[in-house]
């Protein structure tokens, strides 16, 4: 159906992000069909929105095309239009040639492009234009992550009766390293158009808090950022802007619930079958970024296999790598990179019909991929660095038979709450080998009261709860006292 003819385009609340939850796919013979977008933030926020009936503005995935509004199950979703140059700049360019290593700890060297900031700013004011169209008078809008960082201020000026949320899904970084951007200044002013700022952690939250200060001159308030609580405050002309600490998660019970169902059982049985029942199944679940830590994994792994401390015959490694950002030149070095690998540890350790790594560049249904969570012995998520990781708590949901061992990274936002994991530093390679070791081995008791542990976390922790914290603090009163 059409938003129009529903008469739902005058929402209360609107979500304002990059990606709409879906993606036009375009097919050979011509037609269209809407698939799932990729990415933690649209795993995350597609419940809240579905059960509060709002709207999703975004880029519907295809370049140059004019999508009606459409709705489904009560969220309507409003296509921005963007055509294949701003794509390149935009999206490929500022956003993930600029912002995205930048944000993660300069893991790759960021470009700072004049043309790709212009074409940054274009697109974000078009997508506060477009929000503007759809919010209702009063609504509340909820900007989401690095793509959209002006769109708090430009959306305040056109529309200043809105109230203003925006949340960062990646972390936010340094202040030595955020200092580096040209646009440093504009970037923080854009943000603090919002009534309040949401980060994964207290420490980025507190970065921001600083550079508010430093680089937009306002006065700010000096305590320890919480969890959920004890926000910070930027004094901007007669507004107050919030700061806080929201760690994002999962919709636990219902991928608790689906885990636990028969066929998802069964199907990880089978899966162990089709792996030639090995003793030890190791499972690595990412969006192919290189700030997965991918390659740790396969270089941890073949050191293991060739000091013989791990029998390739008896213990498999599954990599199960969802395709992503495959124009931008250092996502392409980085698929060279580990397919090569996948290939020399199967040719030195492999027999035929009998890989020791599985490797699969494409997405995986979500049944299927609950299957092999639950199939999993140890699940390996060694990002160097992530702002939460969701899978590691997708993970620990399915495990309702306390079985398997989660080897998590100390640079994950999803390490500060995950802390009965087996956690590892990333860049220490004998470390990862032996925590590896150590989660392979683990006894049954120590596996289970870990996973208990964990599983308290991330059942009691959900996504309802992030977004109702989120959303709470977005509701008081800001008159300035
Ligand atoms: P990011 O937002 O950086 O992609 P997260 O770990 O927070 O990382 O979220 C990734 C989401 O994408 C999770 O919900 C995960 O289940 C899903 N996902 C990752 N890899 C695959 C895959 N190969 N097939 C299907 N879904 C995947
Ligand atoms: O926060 C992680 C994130 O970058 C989201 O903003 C994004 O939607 C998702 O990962 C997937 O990336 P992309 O939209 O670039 O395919």
């Amino acid at each position: 159906r059409n938003a129009r003819e529903a008469n739902l385009d005058d929402s209360q609340l609107v979500v304002v992000a990059n990606r709409l939850p879906v993606d036009l796919e375009q097919l050979p013979d011509g037609t269209t069909r809407w698939k799932r977008s990729p990415g933690g933030l649209v795993t995350a926020l597609e419940p809240v929105l579905r059960s509060n009936k709002g709207a999703w503005v975004g880029w519907p995935g295809v370049a140059d095309v004019d999508v009606e509004p459409i709705v489904e199950d009560g969220l309507s979703m409003y296509p921005v239009r963007l055509s294949a140059q701003e794509i390149a700049d935009y999206y490929e360019g500022f956003s993930n040639g600029t912002l995205w290593p930048l944000y993660h700890d300069v893991v790759v060297k960021p470009v700072y492009d004049r043309s790709w900031w212009n074409a940054y700013v274009k697109v974000n004011r078009r997508f506060a234009e477009e929000t503007a169209k759809v919010a209702r008078p009063n609504a509340t809008v909820w900007i989401q992550d690095y793509q959209l960082q002006l769109v708090p201020k430009m959306l305040r000026m056109l529309r200043p009766d809105l109230t203003i949320g925006f949340f960062q899904h990646i972390p936010f970084p340094p202040i030595e390293i955020f200092m580096q951007l040209p646009w440093r200044a504009e970037i923080v002013e854009g943000l603090l158009g919002a009534d309040l700022v949401g980060f994964h952690l207290p420490g980025g939250a507190q970065n921001f808090l600083y550079l508010a200060n430093k680089l937009a001159g306002h006065t700010v308030t000096r305590g320890q950022i919480g969890v959920r609580s004890k926000f910070g405050e930027v004094n901007v002309g007669f507004r107050v802007v919030r700061v806080g600490a929201f760690p994002i998660s999962i919709a636990s019970s219902e991928i608790d619930e689906l885990a636990k169902s028969k066929s998802v059982r069964a199907r990880a049985k089978q899966i162990r079958a089709e792996l030639g029942n090995p003793s030890r199944i190791m499972l690595g679940v990412d969006r192919l970024d290189y700030t997965k830590g991918i390659n740790i994994r396969l270089l941890a792994l073949s050191e293991l296999f060739a000091e013989g401390r791990l029998d390739p015959a008896d213990n498999v490694f599954v990599q199960l790598a969802t395709p992503s950002r495959e124009r931008v030149d250092h996502y392409m070095q980085m698929r060279d990179e580990i397919e090569r690998n996948v290939g020399r540890i199967n040719g030195d350790y492999g027999e035929v019909g009998r890989p020791v790594v599985h490797y699969i560049h494409r997405p995986i249904p979500r049944s299927e991929l609950i299957a092999f969570f639950v199939a999993a012995d140890v699940m390996l998520v060694t990002p160097v660095r992530d702002g939460m990781n969701l899978v590691a708590k997708e993970y620990v949901a399915c495990r309702s038979d306390l079985g398997g061992a989660l080897l998590l990274s100390e640079f994950t936002g999803a390490a500060m709450e995950l802390r009965q994991s087996y956690l590892v530093n990333p860049h220490d390679l004998d470390g990862v080998k032996d925590t590896l070791i150590e989660a392979l081995t683990q006894s049954k008791d120590e596996g289970r009261s870990r996973m208990r542990a964990l599983r308290r976390q991330v059942l009691t922790h959900d996504v309802d709860k992030w977004a109702k914290a989120f959303l709470g603090a977005l509701a008081l009163p800001s008159e300035k006292s």
